[in-house]
């Protein structure tokens, strides 16, 4: 409450007590301004006391108490300040202390009182590596294990001095003697070293590690390595060592065989190893032995049969051979072998060799050249003799074979087969090609051309033709691969023409048409057919073959049987109808009329002639029986008739001869 405040208040109540005064002494009215009128405690009336907060005599005088002059612990209560005011005072909690009651200043009369903060529930306020502690009304920081207070000592208040903790470092691990670092997890407090021996070293007791203490400093470690000693190398039999006396690991011995000795087995070192031991190699010193002596081709040896270093053998060249170069001794050498003795021995193979249609163009004893005589040439193999190493000439294997033409001893067989010879190497094959033209004088437009190829490793070849008759003919032969090409002439000779088709009949007419059939041949123009009549009388003979009865001067031998027509056969078509005894002319030939009564055989010839060469063939054409005749015929005419007749039934002509009757071919 301000002062015009309190002035007001103290105006209000003179106003309020003024009329009162005018009529009665009025206590009340005579009370301080800051007093109360009570009533008096005994029930006497009035009395002014000053107000709480003011001290005086309640009517001229009542003034500020002040309270916290009693002092504020004794006011305010324990940690506090006390603040007087006029008429009044509060509290307020001293630092590090807070009010029960949340705010800021307080009256104690509501219980009020001033309870220690808590610090250290703020995290973090002593900083890292460091623990906090609260205190009444404060706190103070100390570090922890591990750590080290810095700018300060402790305990120390992090707000108010510089001091701090740091975590202590151990810095590098220092190792024990003949000992390493093998690992270090970090350098600050309970942080761990391990330590193992050195190379050469091996463990015998203590502990191999470190630990890093809170006062900074490693403890340990305190194992004691001692140094790998192998002790004395083994010795070897047979052998000295070289060793420079130093019995640690890795130390290296190498042994040698002693002189006469020479190793046999692996290796020649010894080593210290890690397990404190020697490592023996596996060397063997034996005794120098150069075994049997080695024996070159060919060779006999002179040898004392001794085969320790220094020992020699000589050698000498076999029976047929002879000493070509190279030393023949060998000596038995400090590592155990022999030396190489390059004693050539070369086969003496004698007198060069010989070659049949051959001559010897070079030699020189050992190697022989050869080559073909005149006329001759060469055919496969070679042409070098060599004298082998086992005193064998290896002969040329060169053949000479006689140069001729490819194509040899040309000629034709049964005027048909060609047959030649193949001058030609074995084996190959030669592609032969054959054309034929055959002409005949007597057919200018007659041609006949042919062509043949025949594929063949033979040495003799025979190749058949179908060759046509009476023709002259020029073959060639080609070889194609040597182009060596050979010709020959030849000539084929009349064959019997054949006969045509006639159709076989009996008749009982002296006018009876016969009638035939035939087919064209190249023949034809030498070719005839003459019909021939027969009587029928007693034993009936009819020669096919008779010159006699061919051309129109000859005469008939037989007295009854008779040409009745001759055909140039290149004139006769392919159907002719004859009507035997029309009395008319055929060739030059009467066709002279048939006797009535009597019996015929009427015969058809085929005849062919060149020069003087002729042949025919013969068919019975018909039977002409007269009315009145029975034939009367002996046992063999008997028989000929009744085959006539089965013949003619057959097909009307005959290529078989019964008796003399059917002699179709004749030369
Ligand atoms: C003969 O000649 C051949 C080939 O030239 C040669 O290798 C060989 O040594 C010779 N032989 C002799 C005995 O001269
Ligand atoms: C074949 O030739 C010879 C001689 O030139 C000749 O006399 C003969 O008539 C000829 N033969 C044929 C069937 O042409
Ligand atoms: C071919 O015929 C003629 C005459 O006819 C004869 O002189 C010659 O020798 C015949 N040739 C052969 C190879 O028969
Ligand atoms: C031959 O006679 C037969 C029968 O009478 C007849 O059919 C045929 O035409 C004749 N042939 C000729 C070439 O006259």
């Amino acid at each position: 409450m301000d002062e015009t405040t309190r002035l007001m208040i103290v105006v209000i109540l003179l106003i309020a007590e003024v009329p009162a005064k005018g009529h009665i002494l009025d206590v009340c009215a005579s009370c301080h301004r800051n007093a109360r009128c009570d009533d008096n405690s005994d029930g006497t009336g009035k009395v002014c006391n000053c107000k709480y907060g003011f001290v005086g005599n309640g009517r001229t005088l009542c003034v500020d108490k002040n309270e916290c002059q009693i002092g504020a612990n004794n006011i305010c209560g324990q940690h506090t300040n006390c603040q007087n005011t006029y008429g009044s005072y509060y509290c307020t909690c001293l630092s590090g202390y807070s009010p029960s009651n949340n705010m800021t200043v307080f009256i104690p009369n509501d219980g009020t009182h001033c309870q220690d903060n808590d610090e250290c529930r703020f995290r973090g306020l002593c900083g890292r590596g460091a623990q906090c502690r609260n205190l009444n009304g404060s706190f103070d920081c100390s570090c922890k294990m591990g750590y080290e207070v810095h700018n300060g000592v402790e305990p120390f208040n992090s707000l108010r001095d510089k001091a701090y903790c740091k975590a202590v470092d151990c810095g590098q691990p220092a190792s024990v003697e003949n000992s390493v670092l093998l690992s270090v997890t970090d350098t600050t407090y309970n942080s761990m070293a391990t330590f193992v021996c050195d190379e050469g070293f091996v463990w015998r007791s203590g502990n191999s590690s470190s630990v890093c203490g809170a006062d900074g400093l490693w403890k340990g470690p305190n194992m004691v390595c001692e140094e790998i000693d192998c002790g004395s190398p083994p010795a070897l039999p047979h052998s000295h060592m070289l060793w420079n006396k130093s019995s640690r690991m890795g130390t290296k011995v190498v042994y040698q065989c002693n002189s006469g000795y020479h190793n046999v087995g692996k290796g020649n070192v010894s080593i210290c190893t890690s397990a404190g031991q020697w490592k023996r190699p596996s060397m063997r010193c034996q005794d120098i032995l150069c075994g049997d002596p080695p024996t070159p081709p060919h060779t006999g040896r002179v040898w004392n049969g001794s085969s320790r270093p220094g020992s020699t053998v000589t050698y000498y060249c076999k029976k047929g051979f002879y000493h070509s170069g190279g030393n023949n001794m060998s000596l038995c050498s400090v590592n155990g072998h022999w030396t190489t003795a390059r004693i050539s021995c070369k086969a003496e193979c004698g007198p060069i060799p010989f070659l049949a249609k051959s001559e010897v163009i070079w030699h020189n004893g050992s190697v022989v050249i050869y080559r073909c005589v005149d006329g001759y040439h060469s055919w496969r193999g070679s042409n070098v003799s060599v004298c082998g190493r086992s005193g064998q000439w290896q002969r040329a294997t060169l053949r000479c074979i006689e140069i001729k033409p490819p194509i040899n001893h040309l000629s034709v067989l049964n005027e048909k087969c060609l047959h030649w010879r193949a001058e030609k190497y074995e084996g190959d094959k030669e592609v032969y090609k054959v054309t034929y033209i055959g002409s005949r004088v007597f057919d200018r437009s007659f041609h006949d051309r042919g062509k043949r190829c025949l594929s063949s490793q033979a040495q003799q070849l025979e190749l058949c033709l179908n060759l046509l008759p009476i023709t002259n003919y020029s073959i060639s032969i080609t070889a194609l691969s040597s182009r060596f090409t050979a010709t020959i002439s030849t000539n084929t000779s009349l064959t019997v023409p054949p006969a045509p088709v006639v159709y076989y009949r009996e008749f009982e007419t002296p006018l009876p048409t016969l009638r035939l059939r035939r087919s064209p041949n190249t023949l034809d123009p030498i070719s005839l057919y003459q019909v021939f009549v027969l009587p029928v009388e007693g034993i009936m003979m009819f020669d096919c073959s008779s010159p006699a009865s061919f051309g129109l001067s000859i005469k008939i031998k037989s007295s009854t049987e008779y040409i009745t027509a001759q055909f140039d056969v290149r004139h006769v078509r392919t159907d002719m109808n004859f009507t035997v005894g029309d009395g008319l002319y055929y060739g030059g030939y009467m066709n002279a009329p048939l006797e009535n009564g009597k019996n015929y055989y009427i015969i058809l010839r085929a005849v062919s002639q060149w020069k003087s060469t002729l042949k025919g063939s013969c068919v019975m054409w018909a039977k002409i029986r007269g009315t009145s005749y029975v034939l009367r015929a002996s046992s063999l005419s008997a028989a000929a008739s009744l085959g006539l007749v089965a013949l003619a039934i057959l097909g009307g002509y005959c290529f078989t001869c019964y008796g003399r009757w059917y002699n179709r071919v004749y030369n």
